[in-house]
């Protein structure tokens, strides 16, 4: 772990993050999870209504589980990619038959879910419950790529390489560490963008080694993110 790199990325997020309703004190782990699953394919801006529509008709797992699955697909309206309404409903039946209708906090029974994979386990386990895990998605991939690789973007499917890299700079602390990792998610989407990053607004433009080798350009195949 290096604090010299955790430290100021975590002050800019307390600073600059924003305020997103899955990431308030009151959100519960089943609002966090129903947002992870949302936010996988769709910005952050069109997943906001459909979200706070979706928690304000289905509250818990049991509430979404109740209904036919098709209402899921209705509900999801247009943020694309709807069978994960239908895996999200999946997932709400299995909660409430495996787990009494609560979101289980351990990584493994939530890997153990319909529809979720490492990712989202993951993302639970540490927003929803403050658990100590690395948080892989495309922008802390990026961030990691470019600050600690000095490659503009992250190989195409995720290596051990970047799962070790991203374990040694996550903060013991497990709350610390949840923070750790949206912060850093939060940097991708802001600052460390895939294109035309803003590197002058960077916490850790002094530490980035993409910036130090004169950010070079990528030159694999073609690619997005
Ligand atoms: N906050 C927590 N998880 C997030 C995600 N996947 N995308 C954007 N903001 C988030």
């Amino acid at each position: 772990m290096s604090t010299a790199i955790t430290d100021p990325i975590l002050d800019w997020y307390d600073e600059h993050a924003r305020d997103l309703p899955w990431r308030a004190p009151d959100a519960t782990p089943w609002g966090v999870l129903v947002s992870e699953i949302m936010l996988q394919q769709t910005p952050v801006a069109r997943v906001l209504p459909v979200w706070h529509a979706w928690m304000e008709r289905w509250p818990t797992a049991a509430a979404l589980a109740a209904e036919p699955s098709g209402e899921a697909v209705r509900a999801w309206g247009r943020l694309g990619y709807p069978r994960r309404a239908l895996r999200l409903h999946a997932t709400a039946t299995a909660i409430v038959e495996r787990h009494d209708g609560e979101v289980p906090s351990s990584h493994e029974a939530l890997l153990d879910l319909p529809g979720i994979g490492a990712y989202t386990a993951a993302a639970v386990a540490s927003f929803a419950y403050r658990q100590r895990h690395a948080v892989l998605d495309t922008n802390v991939r990026r961030v990691l790529a470019r600050l600690c690789s000095a490659e503009e973007y992250p190989p195409k499917s995720q290596t051990r390489a970047e799962v070790r890299l991203a374990e040694s700079l996550l903060p013991l602390d497990p709350p610390t560490a949840a923070r750790w990792s949206v912060a850093v998610m939060e940097l991708g989407a802001l600052v460390c963008t895939a294109r035309t990053p803003r590197c002058v607004d960077c916490p850790v433009i002094a530490r980035c080694a993409w910036q130090r080798a004169g950010r070079p350009a990528y030159d694999g195949p073609p690619r997005r993110g």
